[in-house]
């Protein structure tokens, strides 16, 4: 922490808290493994509220939450570090290294990669992740094997041994008598084995090589201390197994003292910039205008009017931009705010058949594709629309040519790293799956996904590498693990429920389901969100529609009557709905 730039201070105390919180209430000593999972699913449950609301009463709660949007933070790293926490409650058993790295990336790494971004953020340039630097993630085990030493003492009361079994058989170390605390010979040979081996992945040569000069004083000086704890952890001999080995203050001080000097040094020539604070987070006003809080919800012309706040978040510094007019001038038709879709999902088929009968490659029809998509994110920010979502690559296309796929993923980079559509209100996400999927375009999509989080226009969602079965599954599977947990019973389990656990529990049901290219089915698209939309087939191609085709469809939804299952009203006149 005394390392860090002042400005990032209270964020990463922040982070630091959760981290904490998590810990704590895993380790606790009061309740069974099934109660301390359950206190930590509750914490976690209201920690993801209170993302969507903006605000917290909780104070640890409320930090986070106004670091995560100040800073534009991708909380997902959180909520997955914190389910492995989770699992941890009833103890682990780690046979090999294999798994114990695993094991230690998937509960740490995320927290080195917030404190990567916020560096990033507040300007102090460190573009590659933690993982695509050499020797990061060994260092990080280092750190971890350390720290699994120092509190083998009080692991070992708690009954828990973290050291990988088949390392213990190597040694000829039984479990037990770690466990009953007995000083063996082999567990001398172990204990210097295992210190030996932190030592090792601490000093990885490259780590710091091509990092920004600050970062890499933070890095060598936790080299250091952790180095310092290894000889505390060697002095101990046989009272590790009772006594938390101490780095002495001075010891500590030594390593400390010129590191906090230089960086303090350091920070001063690099210039530093903190966002202000999200709305609401530290006013307590809760951020109502988020999208996906509710359903529906058109105020008629939002895009138009300008009042979508987005300016100052991370990412987000330049105001947003009104909807550009269609070239033609056509204006958006006025529709009834109460019959207004508050989402509409569309599959944008017909690239291929658009391209070949003009003698032209796929790709062309996917390049021209995606123009068309920008006119139609224009249109529905000109009508207000609440969400609209585009099925974009089924998990079904990966059937289709690889170098038509590989293209179709260079347009697809290409489109989300130009600024013209997000320039505009609109906030993006991703629904499907990152598995095959090129790197450079999973991170262009979290990118955006991240930058965008706080925008109240219109929500995008584009689907990429998306199953709808995939997506039930995925919904099923967790569920079965919070059963498996006990933090439901299968009795609880309703269409409710079950929508929650859905990867994208935000999406609201499909209003309005359009397929363009002539084709009358469904193709695997949104089939939960989906059970009672509208549907609409049009005839074209999809690098021929624009906006205008968009409205048609919106225009024609609105003179749908939707009984939802309830028997016809004798007078479907729309007035009559008010
Ligand atoms: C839809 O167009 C876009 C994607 C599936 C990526 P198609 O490529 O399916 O076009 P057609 O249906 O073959 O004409
Ligand atoms: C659906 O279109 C998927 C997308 C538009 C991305 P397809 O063209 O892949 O659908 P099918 O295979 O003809 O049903
Ligand atoms: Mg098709």
């Amino acid at each position: 922490m005394a390392l860090m730039p002042p400005a990032l201070r209270p964020a990463c105390w922040a982070l630091w808290a959760a981290l904490r919180t998590g810990d704590d209430l895993i380790d606790s000593t009061d309740g069974d493994a099934t109660e301390r999972a359950a206190r930590l699913s509750r914490w976690t449950d209201a920690l993801e509220a209170d993302l969507r609301r903006g605000t917290s009463d909780d104070p640890v709660r409320l930090a986070v939450v106004d670091t995560v949007l100040r800073w534009g933070l991708d909380p997902e790293g959180i909520f997955s570090s914190f389910d492995t926490v989770r699992e941890d409650a009833a103890g682990r058993r780690l046979e090999t290294w294999a798994e114990w790295s695993s094991w230690v990336r998937s509960t740490n790494m995320s927290w080195a990669e917030q404190c990567r971004t916020l560096l990033d953020r507040a300007g102090v340039a460190m573009p590659l992740r933690w993982e695509q630097i050499e020797g990061f993630s060994r260092f990080l085990d280092g750190m971890y094997l350390t720290d699994t030493l120092v509190d083998l003492p009080t692991d070992l009361e708690r009954g828990d041994l973290l050291v990988p079994m088949a390392e213990l058989a190597r040694f000829d170390v039984a479990p037990d008598d770690v466990l009953g605390r007995r000083w063996t010979p082999e567990l001398r040979a172990l204990v210097g084995e295992l210190t030996a081996r932190a030592r090792g992945w601490l000093d990885q040569p490259g780590l710091t090589a091509g990092l920004h000069p600050v970062p890499a004083i933070l890095l060598r000086t936790t080299t250091g201390l952790f180095h310092a704890r290894l000889r505390a952890v060697e002095r101990s001999g046989a009272a590790l197994l009772r006594r938390t080995p101490r780095v002495s203050a001075v010891a500590q001080w030594r390593v400390l003292a010129p590191a906090r000097a230089r960086a303090a040094v350091a920070w001063r020539l690099v210039p530093i910039s903190a966002p202000p604070p999200a709305a609401g987070a530290l006013t307590g006003a809760s951020a109502e205008a988020r999208p996906g809080s509710g359903r529906g919800g058109s105020d008629g012309h939002s895009g138009t009017d300008g009042h979508g706040g987005t300016a100052g978040r991370p990412g987000g510094a330049r105001p947003v931009l009104p909807p550009k007019p269609h070239p033609s001038g056509a204006r958006p038709p006025l529709i009834d705010a109460d019959r207004m879709p508050g989402h509409v999902a569309v599959i944008a088929d017909g690239n291929g058949r658009w391209a070949t009968e003009r003698g032209l490659p796929r790709h062309e029809g996917h390049r021209a594709g995606a123009a068309a998509l920008r006119d139609i994110v224009h249109g529905a920010l000109e009508i207000g629309l609440g969400h609209l979502t585009v099925y974009a690559f089924s998990t079904e296309n990966w059937r289709r040519p690889a170098g038509e796929v590989s293209e179709l993923f260079r347009t697809m980079c290409a489109e989300l790293a130009e600024d013209e559509l997000f320039d505009h209100d609109v906030r993006l996400c991703w629904a499907g799956r990152p598995d095959n999927l090129p790197t450079e375009l999973v991170e262009v999509l979290e990118h955006r996904q991240r930058t965008t989080q706080d925008r109240s226009g219109l929500t995008f969602t584009l689907c990429v590498n998306y199953g709808g079965r995939a997506e039930l599954a995925d919904a099923a599977g967790e569920l079965a693990r919070a059963a498996v947990a006990g933090e439901i019973a299968p009795a609880q389990v309703s269409e409710h429920l079950f929508a929650r656990h859905l990867p994208r529990p935000q999406l609201p049901d499909v209003d309005l389901l359009w397929r363009t290219g002539g084709d009358h089915r469904i193709s695997n698209f949104l089939p939960w969100q989906s059970s009672y939309a509208e549907l609409h087939f049009t005839d074209e191609y999809w690098p021929q529609v624009d906006r205008r085709d968009l409205w048609r469809a919106v225009t024609a939804y609105t003179a749908r009557q939707r009984r939802l299952g309830a028997a016809p009203t004798t007078e479907p006149e729309p007035a009559e709905q008010h």
